[in-house]
């Protein structure tokens, strides 16, 4: 690959210095970050290359301790690695920063540039502005955005319209990291690169998807930024909405970028809506009271936020459905929280009863197949299936998991979400991204029902720290008679 620039807007940040930087070290280490590229952190604060890098080189310890070719490869890297000063609503910096970034002697009119705004969404329309009233705006420019894409339909068109106004759509790159997580992408490879699931993948044979991220973690260091948001647009909106579109889309011709967004645009536009009287009904929001994660006592998301009036929610469940010819009737139940039992992100799809069983009583009843797919931890996927157990004693059958490990078939680490990411905005693939009118959307679905519970006196329903969520959310599952997957192997 040829040499890059990267630019980080928000260069000493938590994204910055946890993930982005990280990320890049490891595409260092093997190899696709080539001499002469050049990566700059661009802040607010006065400090020298000298200072950043020894900042960085903090923040990468642990990375150095994930691979034994790491910790030769880190003066070298942290060599690409330079600070810039910049004042994001003022014009210090800004014209240093264009004359090293264009200099014909140092870069070639064809060096791709990526600029990542690691900032909050109120920046993106004037740096944007910036940027292009300096000339960096051309054709061989990326600009990287994370979420939150606004806080609702109206807002996220807002800053598209102020991206849109700098930069076409493709230069731009909206990053989910979920898509970028291994176990994420190999649902595609499941789903498409295997003869086998494909004809059961519709109504007719699947009884009903669930779809779960659970964390451990409370507000760690963003209340102001969470409190405002929630759950359902920090999590339903981009992340769960994301993965549901991956199950449920139709196969796409190929995997060219807008091939799979167009399927999963006519997914989010096929979701029935969840309105007024509905809400109550098909969804479930919960804050978290005082409690105990992991063994340890962790106090309530009221005291962690040190205000008791806040009626953000930090748990949602809700039950979707697709209205379309492969999904019509076919329930996905989602449901993500902070500060639950344990860390874990799955993708359940129950396939549907047999028809009929030939086994007469048996001391386990048959239960339905279900696909399990492991985000995280222990990523992997496993297919359940009844068995009969081995001896000479009778028929007895038993549900056993056929199980696929990604760290025991593969080995090696898993590279991080990020890894992938940055480097597909580098080579111009945008196949992980979401398209404008995906966000928007999805917004369109998340809007109605955030604007019901607005309106509606409820509170959200507390729920201890360290267990599964309100018992509302077992309710929700159980009164259609299913119940929410547990793992038993
Ligand atoms: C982020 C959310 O997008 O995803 C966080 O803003 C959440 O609230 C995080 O903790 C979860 O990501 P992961 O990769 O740890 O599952």
């Amino acid at each position: 690959m040829a040499p890059f620039d990267l630019i980080i807007f928000g260069g000493t940040g938590d994204l910055a210095l946890r993930k982005l930087l990280p990320a890049l070290f490891h595409r260092y280490v093997d190899g696709q970050i080539v001499a002469g590229t050049r990566l700059y952190g661009l802040a607010r604060d006065s400090q020298d290359d000298g200072a950043y890098r020894a900042r960085v080189r903090e923040a990468l310890q642990k990375s150095l301790a994930d691979d034994p070719r790491a910790p030769t490869a880190l003066e070298p890297f942290l060599d690409l690695l330079h600070y810039r000063r910049i004042d994001l609503n003022a014009d210090a910096g800004w014209a240093e920063l264009a004359t090293e970034l264009t200099d014909p002697q140092r870069v070639d009119s064809e060096r791709v540039r990526v600029f990542y705004l690691a900032v909050g969404p109120d920046l993106f329309g004037s740096v944007g502005a910036r940027l292009q009233a300096h000339g960096l705006t051309g054709e061989t420019t990326r600009v990287v955005v994370e979420k939150p894409i606004g806080h609702d339909g109206a807002s996220a068109a807002a800053i598209n319209d102020a991206l849109g106004h700098v930069f076409a759509e493709s230069q731009i790159y909206r990053i989910d990291h979920y898509l970028g997580k291994e176990t994420v992408q190999n649902l595609t490879a499941l789903r498409f690169g295997n003869a086998l699931f494909e004809p059961l993948w519709k109504a007719e044979h699947i009884d009903h998807v669930q779809i779960t991220v659970a964390e451990t973690v409370g507000l760690e260091r963003r209340a102001s930024y969470y409190d405002k948001s929630g759950a359902l647009r920090d999590m339903v909106q981009n992340h769960l909405l994301q993965l549901l579109c991956l199950v449920a889309m139709e196969p796409p011709s190929s995997l060219a970028a807008d091939a799979i967004r167009d399927e999963k645009l006519k997914v989010l536009r096929a979701l029935r809506p969840i309105e007024n009287g509905a809400t109550s009904q098909l969804t479930v929001r919960g804050q978290y009271r005082a409690g105990a994660v992991e063994g340890r006592p962790v106090p309530g998301y009221l005291d962690e936020l040190g205000r008791d009036d806040s009626r953000t929610e930090t748990f949602v469940a809700l039950k979707a459905e697709v209205r379309n010819w492969r999904w019509a009737g076919v329930p996905f139940y989602l449901r993500t929280g902070k500060r639950l039992a344990e860390r874990m992100s799955e993708i359940v799809v129950t396939f549907r009863q047999v028809p009929h069983s030939i086994f007469g009583e048996l001391a386990e009843p048959i239960a339905p197949n279900q696909l399990v797919i492991r985000l995280q931890p222990d990523e992997g996927v496993k297919l359940w299936l009844m068995n009969k157990v081995p001896g000479p004693g009778g028929l007895r059958l038993r549900r056993v998991p056929m199980d696929l490990s990604f760290a025991e078939t593969f080995g090696g680490r898993q590279p991080e979400a990020y890894e992938r990411l940055l480097m597909d905005v580098v080579r111009g693939n945008a196949m992980l991204f979401m398209r404008r009118d995906e966000v928007e959307a999805a917004w369109d679905w998340i809007d109605p029902i955030r604007n019901a519970w607005q309106a509606s006196s409820d509170a959200p329903k507390p729920y201890t720290a360290g267990s599964w969520g309100p018992s509302a959310a077992v309710a929700l599952i159980e009164r259609d008679g299913r119940t929410w997957h547990e793992d038993a192997g």
